[in-house]
């Protein structure tokens, strides 16, 4: 393995930071949707935002040279008129300077989903005028802290917050609306563009990408209809993202077939010119599992999401697209996530393949409920998931792929969305009931040990 590969853990502002209305922090999208409806939130989470020293601490004694987190708009920028909060700013900053002192390379993500509620409240991802703030606030970041990062990233997951938020309806702001989709998702790459301009106008050190869901996509058979719905579910899944921020393009199928019922004069000249010229230096690429269709024709379109933890809730058939499927010769977790690390192989490849760019894997992990009142926590499962999964990044090397780091989700446990804090990532143990206390897992000491022993410690296999 390279020297300069990064090993690390990832995480997102509301799922660790906490501290939700401390320090003129502005109000999130989330803090808004979760308090409003009543549900499991984020308000102390991880409390990272008092703890921070410890979990880099431990991260780097645990033996990891890099961490990926998420800066948080809200807390850094206090209302429409852009006025910066300078607390927000010291927050990160100690956060970036300890980084330093324990030699961990920071790799920085401009959104992770919480939206001040201020830009939401007059539209969100639906207003064009947000795509404009967002490019204005990765300005302001890119002026405090471009010094100390050389590793930036746009937006997280552009497909999951758009189709969840606008689609699916489970995420805020909870729409159930196609024509909405489109715009939102329209708007957030045309924002990608315009903070890479930013960045590149503004000679800014180091290098810019964007972090996608990545679920590569594999057909049930080799028959013509299966491969159709393995190209819709492709273009729904990942291309209009990745082709867009790496090759400045929307999927020209998929614009051609939403144009026949929808309006899509939003999409103007000038802004896809834009998206042309401003595409990203690198990919990274979260991977949990990949999908697997078959061609639905008949039936009607339904999602629905398991945030239950009880098997067999997830539902994704698209009705002229495709229908999403299960292996049941796979394991799945809980929450209906096959166990599939052949797929990261497949996937990096093929990502390597059409995008020709340095690629990291930015998370991939396992969530579980877990009994984290033991002494000692031994989740094998999670040691055999990331030996498969980091033994599929070696192969991907191995047949000529640019993989540059690896991140686990999540170093530490975490806040887990719609899910709560009961499904567990983390390789250090968060007691979110008994003040907090940190207690590493054994896969804490097994990722230390494979780092120091540069892989060797990997089971490896080939597909
Ligand atoms: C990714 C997100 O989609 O998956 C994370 O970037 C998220 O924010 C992670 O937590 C795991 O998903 P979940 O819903 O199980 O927390």
């Amino acid at each position: 393995m390279d020297n300069h590969f990064l090993w690390g853990g990832a995480t997102a502002s509301y799922q660790c930071e906490g501290a939700w209305n401390v320090d003129e922090k502005a109000e999130s999208m989330w803090d808004h949707y979760l308090h409003q409806e009543n549900l499991e939130n984020g308000d102390v989470a991880s409390d990272h935002y008092h703890r921070y020293e410890e979990d880099i601490r431990m991260m780097s004694e645990g033996g990891q040279n890099t961490y990926r987190f998420s800066l948080s708009w809200p807390r850094i920028i206090k209302n429409k008129e852009g006025e910066i909060n300078l607390k927000g700013i010291e927050f990160y900053t100690k956060i970036l300077d300890t980084c330093k002192k324990f030699n961990i390379e920071p790799f920085v993500t401009l959104y992770h989903w919480d939206l001040p509620q201020y830009w939401e409240e007059i539209g969100g991802w639906l207003n064009h005028d947000v795509c404009v703030a967002f490019a204005q606030y990765a300005k302001v970041c890119f002026e405090y802290f471009g010094d100390k990062i050389s590793l930036w990233t746009t937006f997280n997951e552009p497909k999951w917050f758009v189709v969840n938020g606008y689609k699916i309806g489970n995420y805020p702001p909870g729409y159930q609306d196609t024509a909405k989709t489109m715009q939102a998702a329209y708007n957030v790459m045309y924002a990608n563009s315009l903070a890479i301009e930013v960045f590149r106008e503004g000679n800014y050190s180091g290098e810019i990408g964007i972090v996608h869901s990545y679920t590569p996509v594999n057909g049930v058979d080799d028959s013509i209809e299966t491969k159709i719905a393995m190209r819709y579910a492709d273009n729904y899944c990942n291309n209009w993202i990745l082709d867009t921020a790496a090759l400045g393009e929307f999927p020209i199928d998929l614009i051609a077939y939403l144009s026949k019922s929808y309006d899509i004069s939003f999409m103007k000249p000038e802004e896809l010119r834009k998206i042309k010229q401003y595409t990203v230096d690198f990919i990274g690429l979260n991977y949990y599992s990949r999908t697997l269709v078959k061609s639905y024709t008949e039936g009607e379109t339904q999602l629905q999401f398991n945030h239950s933890g009880k098997k067999g809730e997830s539902k994704v058939l698209i009705k002229n697209w495709f229908e999403q499927v299960k292996d049941p010769s796979n394991e799945t977790t809980e929450w209906d996530t096959e166990i599939y690390p052949k797929g990261l192989q497949d996937g990096l490849v093929e990502a390597y393949k059409r995008y020709k760019l340095p690629l990291y894997v930015t998370e991939n992990g396992i969530g579980v409920r877990e009994d984290v009142s033991v002494d000692q926590i031994n989740d094998e499962y999670r040691i055999s998931f990331m030996n498969d999964h980091i033994n599929a990044i070696f192969n991907a090397i191995d047949l000529g792929c640019d993989v540059r780091g690896y991140y686990v989700w999540s170093p530490f446990d975490l806040y887990s969305w719609k899910n709560g804090v009961e499904k567990r990532y983390g390789l250090v143990a968060v007691d979110f009931v008994d003040n907090q206390v940190r207690k590493p897992k054994a896969s804490y000491y097994w990722f230390k040990k494979m780092i120091e022993t540069n892989g060797a410690l990997i089971k490896r296999k080939s597909y």
